[in-house]
Parts: structure tokens; sequence; C-alpha cells
């Protein structure tokens, strides 16, 4: 039973920080799914699309970051990345059960990972965050969003 029962202390003080004296100075503009369209899908494919190999009739090629301002967007997305786990955790997003926030803490400790790759300016270690990126996503969608298990990565598919 305790495991039951501490996501119910989690969501009363919740409820009850929220009854009282507005404490909380933001404001969610995006729902939950709004925030996965317009701000953790693109910074995730940015992400993904920065590192690769390409294999046609010419052969193989592989491809990364060359430039300052390329790097930069990496990094840009990775700590994208790295922040919506925080989003994710705002009042008015935050899941019940204590799944949710550590799904959205695991978000945030990939999206630093692949924030250090990406300041490292190491393809390899891009491409290796690029993956555990993917594995978070999916561990959150799997519990609950269950028709987007996978986000769309092309290499996946
Ligand atoms: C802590 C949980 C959680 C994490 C982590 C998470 N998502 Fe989601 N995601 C959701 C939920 C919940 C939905 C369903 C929202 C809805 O339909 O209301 C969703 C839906 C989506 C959708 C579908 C939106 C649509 O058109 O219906 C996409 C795309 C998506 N997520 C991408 C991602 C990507 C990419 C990542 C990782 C970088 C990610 N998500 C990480 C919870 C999460």
């Amino acid at each position: 039973m305790k495991a039951v029962r501490f996501p119910l202390l989690a969501a009363l003080v919740t409820l009850l920080s929220g009854c009282s004296s507005n404490t909380q100075p933001f404001v969610e503009v995006a729902d939950i799914k709004q925030l996965m369209i317009s701000v953790v899908e693109p910074a995730a494919e940015i992400y993904w699309d920065a590192v690769g190999t390409i294999i046609d009739k010419n052969g193989i090629v592989e491809f990364a970051p060359s430039t300052d301002e390329e790097w930069q967007a990496v990094r840009n997305a990775a700590m994208v990345i790295a922040e919506s786990g925080n989003l994710l955790m705002m009042e008015g997003r935050i899941q019940g059960g204590v799944e949710w926030t550590a799904l959205s803490r695991a978000l945030i400790e990939v999206g630093r990972q692949a924030l250090q790759a990406a300041e490292a300016e190491n393809a390899t270690a891009v491409f290796d965050a690029g993956a555990e990126v993917y594995y978070a996503c999916s561990n959150c969608h799997a519990t609950y969003a269950p028709d987007t298990i996978r986000p769309s990565d092309n290499r996946a598919k």
C-alpha cells in the first residue's frame, strides 16, 4: 500500500498548495499535446537529424555538424529537450503518480547528456545520446500516451 499512499499524499499537497494564495507565478500556455508538437518534438528532430549516415548507390556518407552555427543549433536543441522535462512537471501538466515525475526527470537527465555531447562536439556521442533521448520519450509514451509510443524518429522507421 505504501506505493499507493505516496502519490495520493503528493496529489493532496499539490491540491492544497494550489488552493492557498497563488504561489505559482507561471502561466500555462500549451497543453501537453501542444508542448509536444511545438517544443519537444521540433527540438528532438533537430538533435536526431544532426548526426547520421546516408547509404545510397554512391556509397556511405556520414554527416555531422561542421560549423559553429550548426553545433550551436544542436546545443540549443539539447537544452530545450532537457528543460522540457521541467515544463512537464509544472502544475497543470504534471500527471498523477510518481512515474510522471520520474519519467520527466529522465528526460532532463538524457537532455543533459545530449547537451554534454553537443558541447564536446563529439558526433558519436551525439548519436548515442540521441538514442537515449528516444528511449526517454518512448518510456513515457508507453505509460501515458500509448498511441504515441514512437515519436517520429526517422532512424527508427
Ligand atoms: C513525461 C512524459 C513524456 C515524455 C518524457 C515525452 N512525452 Fe511526448 N507525449 C506525452 C503525452 C502524455 C502525450 C499525449 C498528449 C495528448 O495527446 O494529449 C505525448 C504526445 C506526444 C506526441 C504526439 C502529439 C500528437 O500529435 O498527438 C509527440 C510527437 C511527442 N509526444 C513527442 C515526444 C518526444 C519527441 C519526446 C522526447 C524528446 C517526448 N514526447 C517525451 C508525454 C511525454
